[in-house]
């Protein structure tokens, strides 16, 4: 079936939810982040895994509806934590209100996403909330990770695979295999499909990464050099420490260690280093072994050749995309 598809139907499903009840200050938010738009994903995702093994995608709704409302929780707190203005083109959740409505909406919002789980049966419902579980605790190991970078200056480009590992691939994989457990398919496919939305994940952050120097900012709907800006340690920063020239090298390691109120000239000299090493087409490399690596893991798995390809342009559609 057609990605649009599920995107439409989980539209209808969110759609259909009352979102804002009192406290106005606490559900506003949330209704706004739901509705801000995004690709929508991860429960796409979900969905596509459902069909393929069960044909009955519909039963996935509330855990694709679990697993968006997670990562849109997720982006809250992660706007505080990287002081992001932007978020799809508009107003991040606590510029828009403050800190702590962003702490207290996102808390929600977490709450939420565990109780679409108990539209299940007692035997899928402590399968996905083990999952769901064990997933969420390393999407906060990973945001801890992520935030230590900043200030440390030895970080490996293996540690920073591991990280973003955490923060993001473990959720794409994760909302793949709820999919395959709503439908009730067996472990060995339902494990595969793990791993096949973990290659994807990790190409899926590094093509964030990339966006986020060198993205359109009209398209991508974030403030471009925000990782920049934040000290983040990239693939493109921790790439070019290891190919660039000495004078680059240190000028590098100079501005990451700067927090400063003008960032204007620190976006432009590092994206021209970056630009100087080749790094979107060294990125561009990575982000390309990672996703043939999922499509690998598809090979192996006993699904139609169609489910395959489908599962394939969406993989290859989140690649090339600028959004
Ligand atoms: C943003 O996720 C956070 C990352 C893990 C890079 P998406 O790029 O899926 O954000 P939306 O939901 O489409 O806006
Ligand atoms: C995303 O990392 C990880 C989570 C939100 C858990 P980023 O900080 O790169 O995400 P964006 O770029 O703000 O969407
Ligand atoms: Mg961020
Ligand atoms: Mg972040
Ligand atoms: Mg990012």
């Amino acid at each position: 079936m057609d990605i649009l598809h599920y995107q439409q139907e989980f539209l209808n499903y969110l759609q259909s939810k009352k979102w804002i009840k009192d406290p106005k200050n606490l559900y506003e938010p949330i209704d706004y982040i739901l509705h801000l738009g995004g690709k929508r994903m991860r429960p796409i995702l979900t969905l596509m895994a459902a069909d393929i093994f069960s044909s009955n995608y519909k039963k996935a709704l509330p855990a694709a509806l679990a697993v968006e409302v997670f990562h849109n929780f997720t982006l809250v707190h992660d706007d505080i934590m990287d002081d992001a203005p932007l978020r799809r083109g508009k107003a991040t959740v606590h510029e828009k209100w403050d800190i702590s409505t962003g702490i207290l909406s996102g808390d929600a919002m977490l709450i939420l996403a565990y109780q679409y789980f108990e539209n299940y049966e007692p035997i899928i419902f402590q399968k996905l909330a083990k999952l769901f579980s064990k997933t969420a605790l390393e999407v906060c190991d990973g945001q801890q990770l992520d935030v230590d970078f900043e200030t440390r200056k030895d970080v490996t480009i293996d540690e920073y695979i591991n990280m973003i590992r955490l923060k993001t691939s473990v959720l794409v994989a994760a909302a793949l295999k709820m999919g395959a457990i709503v439908a009730e398919t067996n472990e060995l496919d339902a494990n595969l499909i793990y791993d096949f939305g973990l290659n994807l994940g990790l190409a899926f952050q590094l093509q964030d990464d990339y966006l986020d120097t060198f993205g359109d900012a009209a398209t991508f709907g974030k403030q471009i050099g925000g990782d920049i800006i934040e000290n983040k340690k990239t693939y493109l920063y921790l790439k070019a420490l290891e190919v660039a020239n000495e004078e680059d090298k240190q000028k590098l390691l100079f501005f990451y260690q700067q927090k400063l109120e003008d960032n204007s000239v620190k976006i432009a000299e590092v994206t021209r280093i970056f630009e100087l090493n080749d790094m979107p087409v060294l990125i561009k490399d990575k982000i390309e072994n990672y996703t043939e690596k999922a499509f690998n893991t598809l090979s192996k798995m006993s699904i139609s050749q169609e489910n395959k390809e489908n599962l394939k342009n969406f993989g290859l559609w989140l690649m090339n995309r600028t959004v």
